[in-house]
């Protein structure tokens, strides 16, 4: 579609409008500090802050490693079926608020599993979170379990088995947590039986990693999508094969400033990616932490590197074409999509 360009103010009250979907989010990213303390006070826990305030000031990072030990910390407190129901719930909500018709949910049980919670728990809760949402808010919500790369191939052998009885709650499977020195082919084996099992199969690769990781997702573990990605753009051979294959990155770059991946949003590659061709969605990562959902991410970014309304429209298309959707209700989200912008005035 061709968009003719707007104003800045009109352009931002566009990218709030737009009717998006959301492929890269981890669900235990989204336990804001408040909802921390209510889940800590509920299961009886001690949180090791003293409030609100004090953990919020803790969000200063210096690389991904520095996140995930906070994050980690966070999810001590998701103990309950319903802990993790009202965990998915806030999200979905917030989501719906910035106008995400549908999101694929990052998960991870080993996390849960370590702290003596059974995967089923986890699962049932996250799972009955998104039928709710369908039905009250007409958005499709799907979950894709991550295994935790810092953790060797056994393991993720064991949280497959044990999420087995609930495989028709799952769409896919990724692969988050501590990227360098966890490259792709530790879980070659594992990816493969994932693939024969009739999973979608998504990486993070090439946040902090080199684009040999993104090679090694894509040769080896045979993913779809890349999450995160934006170390492409240093590889010339790698560019043109996401060119061509179409290979989605799904960026998240409040994501990528928090972790100093970028040193500035100024100096964020998203739109030399879209300008090279490659297919990439604008995404929150872990909202929560990173200071903000996924109209945030598309606010400051546009204003950061003044991107236009024509590339608003893309961003938004290639969220749905990225997505794991039947062909049906991508045209369906596509064409509203489409009308939002023939009518934006
Ligand atoms: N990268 C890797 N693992 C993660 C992330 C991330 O940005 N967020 C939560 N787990
Ligand atoms: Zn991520």
């Amino acid at each position: 579609m061709k968009v003719k360009p707007i104003a800045a103010d009109r352009l931002h009250a566009l990218l709030r409008a737009m009717p998006k979907a959301e492929l890269h989010m981890h669900i235990e990213g989204s336990l804001e500090p408040e909802l921390i303390f209510a889940l800590a006070a509920r299961n009886r826990m001690d949180f090791p802050y003293p409030d609100v305030d004090a953990l919020r000031r803790a969000y200063v990072f210096d690389n991904l490693q520095s996140f995930l030990d906070i994050y980690h910390a966070g999810t001590q407190v998701l103990r309950t079926e319903q802990d993790f129901y009202d965990m998915a719930r806030a999200y979905l909500v917030r989501a719906h608020a910035d106008n995400v018709l549908h999101a694929e949910i990052f998960f991870d049980t080993q996390t849960h599993t370590g702290h003596g919670t059974d995967a089923g728990v986890v699962i049932r809760g996250l799972h009955r979170a998104c039928v709710d949402a369908a039905a009250e808010f007409g958005m499709s919500a799907s979950l894709i379990l991550c295994f935790l790369r810092h953790l060797n191939e056994q393991a993720a052998f064991e949280c497959l088995e044990q999420a087995m009885p609930y495989r028709e709650k799952l769409v896919g499977i990724g692969l988050a947590s501590s990227e360098l020195g966890h490259p792709p082919e530790k879980f070659a084996r594992v990816f493969a039986r994932c693939r024969e099992l009739g999973f979608r199969l998504v990486a993070h690769a090439g946040e902090e990693g080199p684009p040999a990781y993104i090679w090694s997702a894509l040769d080896v573990l045979k993913v779809e999508r890349i999450d995160h990605g934006v170390q492409a753009m240093n590889d010339p051979a790698l560019m043109q094969r996401l060119v061509q294959d179409r290979i989605p990155l799904t960026v998240c770059p409040l994501s990528n400033l928090k972790l100093c991946v970028f040193p500035t949003l100024a100096q964020h590659n998203l739109g030399r990616l879209l300008d090279a061709g490659i297919v990439a969605t604008v995404n929150s990562d872990d909202p929560a932490y990173f200071g903000g959902y996924i109209n945030e991410n598309f606010a400051q970014t546009f204003a950061a590197l003044g991107l236009s309304a024509q590339q608003a429209w893309q961003l938004a298309h290639n969220s749905f074409e990225a997505s794991f959707i039947d062909s049906g209700l991508r045209r369906r989200y596509q064409d509203r999509l489409q009308y939002t912008f023939e009518t934006f005035s």
